[in-house]
């Protein structure tokens, strides 16, 4: 069955929970994140990759409601990465965030996926700043 792209999908925390914590590594069987209500308070879009009615990937793209947009929790399950699923799903963000008007897409990401972001998804190297408030 082909993926498919769902914008704005009506989200269960539960799965999304689970898919992030899959695919960043994390233990299984936390309690799920808010990300439904999140999402609905502070994303422009988010956008659910789809085999069946399963959720085998994730973006979020969040903003400050003018030029400046922030990609956020591109996450793809493991047994599903390397099939271009994570870059379709930057796609569709990069184009929902520019039809929206934002000027400016950010992200930000740890070195080993500088080819992911840089060469594949078309972002450019910029230097930028990050605290950890621990
Ligand atoms: C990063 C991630 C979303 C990529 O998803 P994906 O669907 O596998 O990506 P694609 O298949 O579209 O990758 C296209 C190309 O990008 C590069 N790439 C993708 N993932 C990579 C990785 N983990 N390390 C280095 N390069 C990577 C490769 O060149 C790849 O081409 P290839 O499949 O021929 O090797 C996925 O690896 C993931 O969920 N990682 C864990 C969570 C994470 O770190 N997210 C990023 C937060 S900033």
């Amino acid at each position: 069955m082909p993926i498919s792209l769902r914008s704005r999908f009506a989200v269960d925390d539960a799965q999304v929970s689970a898919l992030h914590a899959r695919a960043f590594g994390h233990p299984a069987g936390a309690p799920a994140e808010p990300w439904s209500q999140r999402l609905e308070r502070h994303a422009l879009t988010w956008i659910g990759a789809f085999d069946g009615e399963r959720l085998v990937g994730f973006v979020q793209v969040c903003w400050d409601g003018g030029a400046h947009a922030f990609l956020l929790d591109t996450a793809v399950n493991p047994d599903n990465q390397h099939q271009a699923i994570g870059t379709a799903l930057v796609k569709a963000a990069t184009d929902e965030a520019e039809a929206a008007g934002c000027e400016w897409l950010h992200v930000d990401f740890e070195p080993h996926l500088a080819p992911f972001y840089l060469k594949t998804c078309g972002f450019r190297p910029t230097p930028a700043g990050l605290i950890h408030f621990s």
